[in-house]
């Protein structure tokens, strides 16, 4: 059995306990602990226990796993970025992809999804933002053939108000008790990818206006489940664009996130240059340099690791 699938397991186990804990009000619905929660515990019949602790197995397996078995690694596939890494990303990290409008992240996302199709790996982007239709002609735009990858990528438009509102009403429920787990509700259950990407956080974030707990608790929640589900995630992050700095409106993300790449598009006087950078990846050897990419019609990314930006020429004068 595959990692997502004891995530989709866990997911149905869920709904087992949902159902047991019916009879009881004071049990919670979602493996959902109280503050205090001896009393709570003591009242959740043996068989939810026995599957809460099967879930809290499978865990510690997989963070075992994470520990000592040599790792895994996945390319990103756009040309000349794996370059900036040592044998690529770790298996089943989370990374940010980050930076100001129109600097990038999507083309990033929608390339190493058709890319790693085309290796035969299973796909999905996740959009909260463009149509599908949008998406598909930003592939054509490239070169990138939708049809040759079809049964490998998937392409999902999701309405950032429905995280929100599920949320909330999850929330509202547990009336102040600790959620523990719950589904993050944005994988469709007959598709289980091995590379997600999330378009964007801060679409979703948007959806929790004035209820910024409530986004964090969100995205603590959606990392535990990208752990836990084995899949390689990439989440779209949109960042002020400030010359070189980086920061997420909450810092919880990147502070959440195995990795942070960052993309720049920098002025000086008249001229316009695009970079980026690995920021952080756990566990890995990386370029710490900021090196230029260009956006190229129908190639999409192109990144010069060898290059220096023009920032950097200009500095050294
Ligand atoms: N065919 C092309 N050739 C060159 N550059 C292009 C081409 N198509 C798009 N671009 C550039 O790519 C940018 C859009 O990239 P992308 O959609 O990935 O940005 P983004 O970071 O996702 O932006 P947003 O935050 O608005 O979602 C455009 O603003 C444009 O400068
Ligand atoms: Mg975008």
């Amino acid at each position: 059995m595959g990692l997502f699938d004891a995530v989709v397991n866990k997911t149905n186990k869920t709904v087992a306990s949902k159902k047991l804990s019916s009879k009881n009000k004071k049990t919670p619905k979602n493996i959902i602990k109280k503050n205090n929660s001896n009393k709570t515990n003591k009242k959740i019949s043996k068989k939810i226990i026995k599957k809460v602790k099967l879930d809290k197995e499978s865990k510690k397996l997989i963070s075992n796993k994470k520990k000592i078995v040599i790792k895994e690694w996945v390319k990103t596939r756009v040309e000349g970025f794996d370059e900036l890494l040592d044998k690529g990303i770790p298996k089943n990290s989370s990374i940010l992809l980050s930076g100001g409008p129109g600097s990038g992240k999507t083309i990033f996302g929608l390339q190493t999804c058709y890319f790693n199709a085309l290796k035969g790996k299973k796909c999905m982007y996740m959009s909260f933002e463009e149509s599908i239709r949008e998406l598909k002609e930003h592939m054509k735009v490239f070169g990138w053939d939708y049809e040759k990858v079809k049964d490998k990528m998937e392409l999902v438009k999701q309405e950032p108000f429905r995280i929100s509102r599920y949320v909330e009403g999850l929330l509202a429920k547990a009336k102040g008790e600790l959620l523990e787990d719950f589904n993050p509700k944005i994988f469709p259950k007959n598709f289980k990818p091995e590379i997600l990407v999330i378009d964007s956080l801060s679409a979703i974030e948007s959806a929790f206006f004035e209820k910024e707990d409530n986004y964090r608790i969100y995205i603590e929640q959606l990392f535990n489940y990208l752990d836990i589900s084995g899949v390689t995630s990439y989440l779209i992050t949109e960042i002020q664009q400030e010359f070189r700095n980086f920061n997420t409106k909450t810092g919880v993300e990147e502070f959440l996130a195995d990795g942070v790449f960052v993309f720049y598009n920098t002025r000086r006087q008249d001229l316009k240059e695009r970079s980026c950078e690995v920021l952080k990846l756990r566990g890995v050897n990386h370029i710490t340099r900021i090196v230029p990419f260009k956006i190229v019609d129908k190639k999409g990314i192109v990144v010069y690791p060898e290059e220096r930006t023009f920032n950097d020429v200009e500095g050294e004068q």
